[in-house]
């Protein structure tokens, strides 16, 4: 079977979010379940770079934006096809934002030019099935319908909060018929929405995580579409997400001063020490180094961690901060950093050695999202041994298993899950992280249950393949 994936990031080539991660890796993890799997990204300047053996394998005359060129080559492991059309993609830096920050005024066009030419490459290229993710591919289903092709669709929500909503006076500009501005079609609150029609036109569903599955059915966490979701319930998946066990491996990690295994995880020691020296911490070794890793926003609840610090400090813990967000944030961050030295650190900005240094070398992990579709800090703390503290949201809840009484005396816990996610909650979960860790018979063994933990994309991939079969079938 093959599959044109499409997406506006992929790793290593672009990344904002987990999204690239999961782009990245499902492809290679697909071709073990007899999947092959061609990547469709828009022609950003650090993806034109990477593409090897470029051809030309598509010349689209009538895109939103102008003509385009589709280029066929390879990068890595990927086998990439790249929308080629500079006057829309070649920006560098972010491929969201413009110097000022600010979203670039024509997104619009320029990811309807990304689902307008996964259409036609789809049909000119013989593919079975289509596989779109993000609202940035949203808009391939509604070219496939209208122009009358039978090339399946699968659709998966990676996030529901970033939703790709434009003003009506986009719709003239996607080249669609005039039936499909319709409640029926791409129309949302008036406008031109770009996941409600990927979500509308999908013959299937998914997102990355059974729990986010369920919670985007209702008015709580929905964010708006939570009846459409429902009335799709038939074919909505939650397929939890995995992670390239052999790209974030302890024990081969280039990234790391000392690597290691789950057989002899003494190693991590020299990970800590150093993680302290590049943050200024200054730790005891019977208080648990916790560590944050994500983007400051609302989501992820950096507030919720920085209202709770003085129940991290009783602990006589120290905490290390690594990510970029809302200014006001970053700033709640950077002051409580600077009135806590020695026991508070930060780093801001994208960091991927920090980041593996944090994995291979903290003692927990803290994930305190608000909501979480899957999250892939948890699964790579877990991978790496780092114990996380995790609110029980989305794809938080199906990952990891509060080391309550029972699941201890049943050998099977892995983290601590609060809930709900709250700045008091999380206060408590973060003195249950330091008296578990105080506790020298319980500790190694919840290290060790968190390692032994099946991160890997083996049973997702496999139910992705079954679902696309399913669709082609049908
Ligand atoms: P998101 O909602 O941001 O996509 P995920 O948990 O799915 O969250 O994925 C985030 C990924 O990005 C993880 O692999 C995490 O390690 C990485 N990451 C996040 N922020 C940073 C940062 N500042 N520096 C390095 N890596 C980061
Ligand atoms: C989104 C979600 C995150 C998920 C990632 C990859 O960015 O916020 O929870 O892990 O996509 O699916």
């Amino acid at each position: 079977m093959r599959v044109l994936a499409v997406a506006s990031e992929a790793v290593p080539l672009i990344k904002t979010g987990g999204l690239a991660d999961v782009v990245g890796a499902l492809p290679g993890a697909l071709a073990a379940e007899g999947v092959a799997v061609t990547t469709l990204l828009p022609g950003y300047p650090a993806v034109l770079r990477a593409l090897e053996g470029a051809e030309e394998i598509g010349r689209f005359a009538e895109l939103p934006g102008g003509a385009a060129r589709v280029l066929g080559g390879r990068a890595g492991h990927l086998d990439l096809a790249v929308v080629d059309a500079p006057a829309l993609f070649e920006r560098p830096g972010s491929p969201y934002l413009g110097p000022g920050g600010d979203d670039w005024p024509d997104n619009g066009v320029r990811f309807a030019a990304l689902g307008a030419a996964a259409a036609r490459l789809a049909v000119r290229g013989g593919f079975d099935a289509v596989h779109a993710h993000d609202w940035q591919a949203g808009l391939a289903g509604a070219y496939l319908r209208h122009s009358g092709a039978q090339v399946p669709v699968l659709f998966t929500v990676h996030n529901l909060a970033f939703q790709g909503g434009f003003a009506a006076s986009l719709f003239p500009l996607l080249g669609l018929p005039a039936e499909a501005f319709a409640l029926a079609g791409v129309e949302f609150h008036g406008g031109v929405g770009f996941l409600k029609a990927g979500l509308w036109y999908a013959e299937a569903i998914s997102t990355v995580s059974p729990t986010y599955a369920d919670e985007i059915t209702t008015p709580e966490g929905g964010m708006g579409l939570d009846g459409l979701l429902a009335g799709r319930a038939d074919v909505l998946h939650g397929i939890l997400n995995g992670i390239d066990t052999a790209e974030w491996n302890p024990a081969r990690d280039p990234h790391l001063e000392a690597r290691y295994d789950a057989a002899d995880p003494a190693p991590r020691a020299t990970n800590r020490a150093a993680l302290c020296r590049a943050l200024g911490l200054t730790a005891s070794a019977t208080a648990p180094v916790f560590g944050f890793i994500g983007r400051f926003t609302w989501q992820k609840g950096i507030d919720l961690l920085l209202d709770a610090l003085p129940a991290l400090l009783s602990t006589g813990g120290v905490l290390a901060l690594l990510g970029s967000g809302e200014a006001a944030l970053e700033a709640r961050a950077r002051a409580a950093a600077q009135g806590h030295p020695g026991r508070v650190g930060i780093e801001t900005g994208y960091r991927e050695r920090l980041a593996r240094l944090i994995y291979g070398g903290a003692d927990c992990v803290i994930v305190p999202s608000r909501f979480e579709p899957c999250g892939l800090t948890q699964l790579c703390a877990l991978r790496y041994g780092a114990v996380p503290i995790v609110a029980r949201v989305g794809g938080l809840a199906d990952t990891v298993v509060d080391a309550n009484q029972v699941a201890l005396s049943a050998g099977c816990g892995t983290g601590v899950v609060f809930s709900p996610p709250s700045a008091g909650m999380l206060a408590a979960a973060l003195r249950r992280g330091g008296t578990l860790f105080a506790d020298a018979a319980t500790w190694p063994r919840l290290q060790r249950n968190a390692m032994a933990t099946d991160v890997s994309w083996s049973r997702s991939a496999a139910r992705y393949a079954g679902l696309l079969r399913a669709i082609v079938r049908r």
